[in-house]
């Protein structure tokens, strides 16, 4: 394989290349760091570098005007540094407290459970993509925020399309106009129909997110309308597609390792280290950008300040120095965590709920069907880089257990 990172890095954004990035992502992460002199990105993908610029307060996060995304951004938390970023941080934090998501328990159950009855009983062969991973997080996500049922559908085409807004730009010119119309399309829809659902939970509050989000603060220091707003897009675009990709390459990793499968369906308290190891071994979240706030040394390497930068997530998960046997799919490995939910200031607002959708699904899925089999054909990939899976996985089985 070339060792040329703009070579590795045009591979790297081929859809050709979405369903095995791993061979791509390893010669980068044993090349970095190092400058991508077409891009411009300068590429981290060790595991203690991506640490180290993660944690960095000289690095910022703000890529809005960088030109390094394919779509522009808008001000949500994820582009804001300090000290607008731990004002919003800490405003959305409440809604996002273990015990109120742990509250949320029965009905992500409830919602995994329906989902995989209806399943069953069309026997024989079933996507789960479009049959359970997808639908499941967007109706979670939608009953939190209190988007009424009738409305989801329309949210998932949304979520769709504005899921391009984090994909990195490692080729240039990669989308074209269409897709970027497509995300405003999306944009525009989503603020105009949470304008309205914001004006209606304030007169009428509710156990929702978004009643928590509109009495988050004192009352001088609350979230303006445009940043609710804003907050709420975020909260469905960051986990949506996500958190489905999540249960698709879970489920995919355990339909190809049938041991594990094994392992799992005999002890479905495993779902949690099962989770862990689908973060790490094929991570949703591959990548994320930053940018150097000032000269930065990360690796032995001399950043400029300004400097885009590219960190491979994906490729740090899988460091042989973290990692034995990093290529290893492992449900019971429990060693030294990894990069999926990202770390530092900017860390996964929502792993808690993430964490709490993937156990349930996975558990539900171990033990739902008979000699559940991947149809290999079936298996298609979005075309998305930064939050990659399957958008089609067939399985079979003989019956449900
Ligand atoms: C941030 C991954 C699910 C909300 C992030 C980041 C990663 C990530 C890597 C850091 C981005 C960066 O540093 O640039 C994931 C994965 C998920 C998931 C892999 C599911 C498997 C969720 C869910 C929600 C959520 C369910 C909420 C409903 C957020 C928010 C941020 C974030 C708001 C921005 C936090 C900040 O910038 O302070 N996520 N996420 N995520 N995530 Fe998640």
């Amino acid at each position: 394989m070339t060792t040329d990172i703009s070579a590795l890095l045009t591979r790297l954004a081929d859809p050709a290349t979405r369903p095995d990035p791993y061979d791509t992502l390893r010669v980068l992460r044993e090349r970095s760091p190092v400058l991508d002199p077409v891009s411009g990105l300068v590429v981290v993908a060790r595991r203690a570098d991506c640490e180290a610029v993660l944690r960095s307060p000289g690095v910022s996060s703000d890529r809005r005007g960088a030109g390094i995304t394919v779509v522009p951004q808008q001000p949500n938390l994820i582009n804001l540094d300090a000290p607008d970023h731990t004002r919003l941080r800490r405003l959305a934090g409440r809604a996002f407290k273990p015990r109120v998501i742990e509250r949320w328990r029965p009905r992500v159950e409830a919602i995994a459970r329906e989902l995989l009855t209806g399943i069953a009983e069309g026997g024989g062969t079933a996507d789960i993509a479009s049959r359970f991973a997808y639908p499941m997080p967007v109706r979670v996500i939608c009953e939190m925020l209190g988007v009424p049922r009738r409305d989801h559908p329309v949210f998932e085409r949304w979520a769709h399309a504005i899921a391009y807004t984090v994909d990195p730009r490692l080729v240039p010119g990669r989308l074209d106009a269409e897709t970027i119309a497509d995300v405003e399309e999306a944009r525009e829809g989503f603020a105009g129909y949470f304008s309205e659902l914001i004006d209606a939970r304030a007169k009428d509050p509710r156990e929702d997110i978004l009643s928590e989000l509109i009495a988050a603060g004192e009352d001088e220091d609350r979230l303006t309308r445009t940043e609710l707003v804003i907050m709420c897009i975020l909260l469905l675009v960051a986990g949506h597609e996500t958190t489905a990709n999540l249960i698709l390459n879970g489920v995919l990793a355990l339909l190809r390792h049938p041991d594990q499968l094994g392992l799992l369906r005999d002890d479905p308290a495993l779902a949690g280290a099962a989770v862990e190891e689908v973060l790490r071994y094929d991570a949703p979240a591959q990548m994320v950008t930053r940018i150097a706030g000032g000269p930065l040394t990360v690796g032995g390497m001399e950043i400029a300040a300004g400097s885009p930068i590219l960190l491979l997530l994906a490729a740090a998960n899988r460091d042989p120095d973290v990692h034995e046997a990093p290529d290893v799919f492992d449900i019971t490995r429990g060693d030294g965590g990894h990069l999926g939910f990202a770390a530092g200031a900017h860390f996964c607002l929502g792993s808690v709920l993430a964490r709490l959708e993937a156990t349930i699904a996975l558990s539900a899925f171990a033990t739902a069907f008979a000699d559940p089999v991947l149809v290999r054909e079936s298996l298609r990939y979005r075309p998305h880089i930064a939050v990659r899976g399957p958008d089609r996985l067939q399985v079979s089985f003989s019956g449900i257990s």
